[in-house]
């Protein structure tokens, strides 16, 4: 059988996140500009067929745990048949998904029945003219009623994610904390990272250590949650809250070393680090009459390639700007 998935550094690789569609019914600050962004034309994207075919190629390789993004993954016609093709994949043992959240109050019953295991949501403030704000959309009530379903349904923990951004709403960071007082979320402060068109700057980045500083100012007793070694959040515990709070310190403190993670984009291409460049075709392969065992070796190829750490901070800014970087905007390359 096939040797696992591992790079040159040893980095076993056994999480998949796919970006299911480029499409998006927000338009956050961070992520891209109002106007949106280009999208692939629909004769690029995978198909349905293509994609499974694909993750079984993934699962061959040792992979087992997939994760769906987009864009947004809610806007994809047929989620709920896909979960169900997806989970029964021999060797898949959790298929999550990391949505805005806007929708889950109608659809996500149905997901779950389809075998969604994990969810993520994406939540920047608690204040609803600041969400629509950040968002460029309003929303906020229909987030939180689809939090509060995900936890009545029974997901252990919900993942809130927070990108923090400087004079936007570094001042809520304890509000955040407050909200897990009562619920198992875990919510985690996302340091600002660069992107194509996102017009990132050091100065609007709050790093991880300055939201630690600033949660522990309120909540001393704040104790260290042990995490599995190639989690993203630094997690902690307010004694006695029931929820817990993260820290993802991505461009100060870059976790690469422990990295696990593959990325297919919506358009078939293979992606061995968020913030890298090098994309390999999947789909040209696979529409070239590939088969399963040149599409491992291509897979193997492209993780030989994988750089041991990102770029990072102004360097990152400086790749994106000379174009080194590949115009996706955040989430479709997340
Ligand atoms: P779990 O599967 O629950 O561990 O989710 P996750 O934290 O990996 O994924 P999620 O989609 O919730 O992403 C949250 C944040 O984690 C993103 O905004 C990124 O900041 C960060 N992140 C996710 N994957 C990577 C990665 O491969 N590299 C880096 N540097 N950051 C990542
Ligand atoms: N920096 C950090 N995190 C980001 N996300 C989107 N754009 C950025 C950015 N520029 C987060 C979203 C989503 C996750 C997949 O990535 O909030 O939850
Ligand atoms: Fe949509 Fe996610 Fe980008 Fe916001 S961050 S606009 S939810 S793709």
């Amino acid at each position: 059988s096939e040797a696992p998935l591992s790079d040159l550094l040893g980095r076993r690789h056994d999480y998949l996140r796919i970006s299911l569609t480029e499409r998006c019914n927000l338009r956050c600050q961070y992520c891209m500009p109002a106007e949106g962004v280009k999208l692939s034309p629909r004769s690029a994207l995978l198909t349905r067929d293509e994609l499974l075919r694909l993750v079984n190629v993934f699962a061959s390789l040792g992979v087992h745990k997939l994760r769906l993004t987009g864009g947004e993954p809610t806007l994809h016609s047929d989620l709920a048949d896909l979960i169900q093709r997806l989970c029964s994949i021999p060797g898949i043992r959790t298929v999550g998904m990391t949505t805005n959240g806007l929708v889950l109050t109608r659809r996500l019953p149905a997901l779950q029945r389809a075998g969604l295991a994990a969810l993520n949501v994406s939540l920047d403030s608690l204040r609803p003219d600041r969400y629509e704000y950040m968002a460029r959309r309003p929303g906020l009530s229909r987030v939180l009623a689809g939090i509060d379903l995900a936890l009545q349904l029974g997901y252990r923990p919900v993942k809130v994610n927070t990108v923090l951004m400087r004079g936007f709403n570094d001042d809520e960071i304890c509000d955040f904390v407050e909200y897990t007082r009562d619920r198992e979320v875990e919510v985690r402060f996302i340091e600002f990272m660069p992107f194509s068109g996102n017009e990132w700057g050091e100065q609007k980045m709050v790093a991880h250590r300055e939201a630690l500083r600033a949660v522990r100012a309120r909540f001393p007793r704040l104790a260290p949650v042990v995490t599995h070694a190639c989690d993203t959040a630094m997690v902690f515990q307010v004694e006695g809250y029931v929820g817990r709070v993260g820290f993802i310190s991505s461009m100060t403190q870059p976790f690469c070393a422990s990295c696990n993670r593959l990325r297919l984009t919506a358009d078939g291409n293979l992606k061995v680090c968020l913030l890298g460049a090098g994309e390999v075709s999947l789909a040209a392969a696979l529409r070239g009459g590939a088969d399963d065992a040149r599409l491992r070796r291509l897979v193997r190829s492209a993780l030989a390639n994988k750089k041991p750490q990102h770029a990072g901070g102004a360097a990152q800014r400086r790749a994106v700007a000379v174009g080194r970087v590949a115009a996706r905007w955040y989430c479709t390359a997340a």
